[in-house]
């Protein structure tokens, strides 16, 4: 494992402040709830994994699991080292994991066992003493939001929720946060009830991504583009969030909510937010959500939901070259399920500065390719010199912020073609990440376990954002569900003609990425 001094750490002339040298946890223990899950196994345990692997953990760190299971502590380190091989991004190293593997436990029972629950707390008692976590604990909630309430109220009763002397304790909760404004807002009641809001981590694994970060370097720390982001010269911003997989074995968690629920309410609005929002006085916590918050507030759909939204779910088709299933054929998707699998929104933010330019909102599973992308689109230039003829295939500028796969920025503009005519086409202008850094990105979940464990909550969204988030969706998914009928797309296409339509009336059409 790297040692202080290699990272510099015991260096005297080391400013506290500087942000570019690592950031490491101190002691401290994650109890993750839910550690059978897909996301414990493939994001969570991985990322606590390379966290170690980078020295980012301290020598005094423990992972607890609880969970109904009988596996014990050794078959829960066994499910944790081959989560941990299986997921991680770094190289597998016997003596990291071995270092880990002292502050393993597991605690056997379900969440209203008061039994299984004064266990917990002798075992982070122990842990406490023999591993040195110093009564720090962070309660990973990777569990159904129908769960909460129980974890939660447990915790207040078995006294975990109360930090003795300095020590803290935080609690991370996973999305869905409800399932509209007002059982969003009835979990946040709960939640605030045991703990107080600077302890409440919300994850939204996309602000732990690097090139969602990005958006904030890319806007804030330039100064060509900041005055060209504005109605005077943006048409109209897309986001995209396109997926290639299915539903796969999610269909208990994906039923019932949608692509909306999904995605939209958390990740998309989050980057629209960034994209739109002005800057804030600095990037800490408070300046961060106040002007986020400003964005979301003031966003609405039109008026005709019929006409400026769409949602679909996908029907037999391709992807990868192989056949797969529809929506409705899918494990454990009832036959007349109207659970959206695809949705896009028009949205238009009442603000000064966005007055007039839409954005538009898509977001789906089994389309043509995984893609993530915000795609800024400028306004015509007002006046051409050309010929008609010589400038046919040229589009709007676009500068396109790829959030993923392909990580990087293109500006897209005309040029002139090479010969002795003045043809113009478009061509597109790259950053790639991947030619550019030497370093990879971390993985978002590593980035945020870290910051939770640092107590550092500027990539956490408030319950005010998550409220408000739900103002934009609740009138758009009520429509729906009074429409009672869904459209549909071919899996491997890009989406329903509806979502096509929809666009088009605006005299527009959506990127392909
Ligand atoms: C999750 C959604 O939040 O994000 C999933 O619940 C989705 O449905 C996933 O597949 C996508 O995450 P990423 O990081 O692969 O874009």
């Amino acid at each position: 494992m790297t040692s202080a001094a290699e990272l510099g750490l015991d260096n005297p002339l080391r400013d506290p402040q500087d942000r570019r040298l690592p950031r490491i946890a101190g002691p401290c223990g994650v109890v993750l709830f839910g550690v059978t899950g897909d996301l414990a196994r493939k994001k969570l345990i991985p990322a606590i994994y390379d966290l170690a692997n980078r020295g980012l953990l301290p020598p005094g760190f423990a992972l607890i699991g609880f969970a109904r299971h009988d596996f014990g502590e050794q078959g829960f380190a066994q499910l944790a080292k081959k989560a941990a091989k299986a997921g991680a991004r770094t190289p597998w190293r016997e003596s990291t994991w071995k270092q880990l593997f002292a502050g393993v436990r597991f605690v056997e029972g379900s969440f209203d066992d008061d039994t299984a629950w004064e266990k917990l707390s002798h075992t982070l008692a122990e842990l406490d003493e023999k591993q040195g976590t110093q009564g720090n604990h962070a309660f990973y909630l990777s569990i159904p939001p129908g769960l909460f309430p129980v974890v939660v109220s447990k915790l207040k009763q078995h006294g975990l929720a109360q930090a003795p002397g300095d020590a803290w304790r935080r609690v991370v909760i996973e999305k869905p946060f409800g399932h509209d404004l007002e059982s969003a807002q009835q979990l946040n009641e709960i939640v605030a009830e045991v703990f107080p809001p600077e302890s409440v981590f919300r994850i939204d694994h996309y602000l732990g991504k690097e090139t969602v970060q990005n958006i904030l370097a890319f806007r804030f720390a330039n100064g060509m583009f900041e005055p060209v982001w504005n109605s005077h010269y943006v048409d109209h911003v897309q986001i995209t969030m396109a997926e290639d997989i299915g539903i796969g074995t999610r269909a208990g968690y994906y039923d019932g909510i949608g692509a909306a629920r999904d995605v939209i309410q958390n990740h998309l609005l989050q980057l629209m937010a960034l994209v739109a929002m002005e800057e804030p006085v600095s990037l800490n916590a408070a300046s961060l959500r106040i002007e986020k918050q400003k964005i979301l507030a003031n966003a609405r759909p039109p008026q005709r939901l019929d006409l400026h939204t769409s949602h679909a779910q996908y029907t037999t088709g391709w992807a990868g070259g192989e056949e797969v299933a529809g929506y409705l054929e899918e494990e454990g998707i009832p036959a007349d399920s109207t659970t959206e699998t695809y949705a896009a929104i028009r949205l238009d933010i009442e603000t000064r500065r966005w007055a007039g330019v839409p954005f538009y909102l898509r977001v789906g599973k089994r389309l043509g390719r995984r893609v993530t992308e915000v795609a800024v689109v400028f306004k015509r230039a007002p006046h051409l010199p050309f010929q008609s003829t010589d400038v046919e295939e040229l589009g709007q500028n676009a500068l396109v912020m790829r959030i993923q796969p392909d990580e990087g920025v293109t500006l897209r503009f005309g040029a002139k073609v090479p010969g002795t005519v003045m043809e113009i086409r478009d061509v597109n202008m790259d950053f790639a990440y991947g030619g550019t850094f030497v370093e990879d990105s971390p993985e978002a979940y590593e980035r945020l376990i870290l910051d939770v464990l640092l107590g550092d909550p500027p990539l956490f969204p408030q319950h005010e954002e998550v409220e408000l988030a739900w103002e934009i969706l609740d009138p758009i998914i009520r429509h729906w569900s009074r429409k009672k009928s869904i459209d549909t797309y071919p899996a491997g296409t890009w989406g329903p003609q509806s979502a096509d339509a929809m666009i088009a009336r605006d005299g527009r059409r959506w990127r392909r990425p």
